[in-house]
């Protein structure tokens, strides 16, 4: 029996195929390397390009394989990009998801993980952040979110699926041992851009607004290394294989930074002299954002050892060192 992993090239995606092959599991990847990379796909695991919207694409892969679980992170995620295009997040987010739950339904698959995340509260009004706290997306990438969670509730309902929502905060890092890591084609996200700068790749960071109510005056996040992050959809999967109830849970680390804090470590792990300009803040931006992840830890034993500043930069930076250009050998996407 294979676990389904969708969006298996991602970055997220990529790191989940090679923690679960690592922990024995036959995986069978599905992406449609839209945003995904060929170089990200791990080379002992079996893979079909295609598109979880088709569904006779989906259906074949269901009938070849043996699928027993899904790990589903095939979606798009720039907040940004959300708001100017939300149509296209509904499509493929939100139908998305809807053909896959067709399709484990007639093929009667119980168990599936899939990525949610901090986009569906909003600007919460208590922090840390619980899983009850109220969701009110601010954008069209937490909406699709937050849909996507009441999809697989009604599914379960009705077909019996059983699933665990993890509702991630700001992930980053890079597999330990250096194979693969993050390469976002535009880079949107905060570490990838400040290691671009000590790269030489930019001349500068600039630092989205310095006039929030925290204590620097920037925005305070909760940053996650992707291979804690990883751990909690073993254990998701695993806790589903046990007959737990469907569920979410929020992923990371009870502790925030700021921009100016995470420029810093990485001045002091890289040992360049990062420069960093105050620029506007960028629409959408709540301040601060911090999980309680104690029902994860609680429930499903998640134990995070990776997650800490020094740690996520340090391996971020192993890996965007190593790969100045991501999965492209000389700055030519091949
Ligand atoms: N930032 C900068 N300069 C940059 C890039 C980012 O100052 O060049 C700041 C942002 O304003 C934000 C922080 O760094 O305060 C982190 O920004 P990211 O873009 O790295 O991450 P976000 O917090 O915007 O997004 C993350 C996930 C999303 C998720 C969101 C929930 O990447 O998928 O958290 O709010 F939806």
């Amino acid at each position: 029996m294979s676990v389904l992993v969708l969006g298996g090239a991602g970055y997220i995606g990529s790191h989940a195929v090679y923690k679960l092959m690592d922990s024995g599991e036959d995986v069978i990847i599905v992406d449609n390397l839209e945003t995904g990379h060929k170089e990200a796909l791990h080379p002992e695991a079996t893979f079909y390009q295609g598109d979880i919207r088709k569904i006779d694409f989906l259906r074949t892969v269901f009938k070849n394989e043996s699928i027993e679980s899904v790990i589903h992170f095939a979606a798009n995620s720039l907040v940004g990009e959300s708001m100017e295009k939300p149509l296209k997040y509904f499509d493929n987010n939100v139908y998305g998801t809807q053909v896959l739950l067709q399709v484990m339904a007639e093929e009667n698959v119980k168990h599936i993980v899939f990525s949610s995340t901090a986009a569906v509260y909003g600007e919460p009004e208590t922090v840390p952040i619980l899983e009850t706290e109220k969701t009110k997306p601010l954008n069209p990438y937490g909406e699709t979110k937050l849909t996507m969670e009441k999809m697989c509730h009604w599914a379960s309902k009705a077909h019996g699926t059983k699933y665990v929502s993890l509702r991630y905060f700001n992930v980053a890092g890079a597999r330990e041992s250096g194979e693969i890591g993050e390469d976002h084609r535009p880079e949107t996200h905060l570490i990838p851009i400040i290691l671009e700068a000590a790269l030489g790749k930019r001349s500068h960071v600039t630092i989205f607004g310095n006039d929030y109510d925290t204590p620097d005056g920037t925005c305070i996040r909760d940053y996650v290394h992707v291979e804690d992050l990883i751990d909690a959809h073993i254990l998701a999967l695993q806790y589903l294989r046990d007959g737990g109830n469907s569920d979410v849970f929020n992923i990371g680390s009870n502790q925030g930074f700021s921009v100016k804090e995470m420029i810093n470590t990485a001045r002091e792990v890289t040992g360049k002299g990062i420069v960093a300009k105050n620029g506007e803040r960028r629409v959408g931006d709540p301040s601060t954002l911090v999980a309680s992840s104690e029902k994860a830890k609680k429930v499903l034993g998640w134990d995070p050892t990776k997650t800490y500043s020094k740690k996520i930069v340090e391996d971020a930076w192993k890996w965007h060192s190593a790969h100045p250009y991501g999965y492209d050998k000389e700055g030519i996407k091949e």
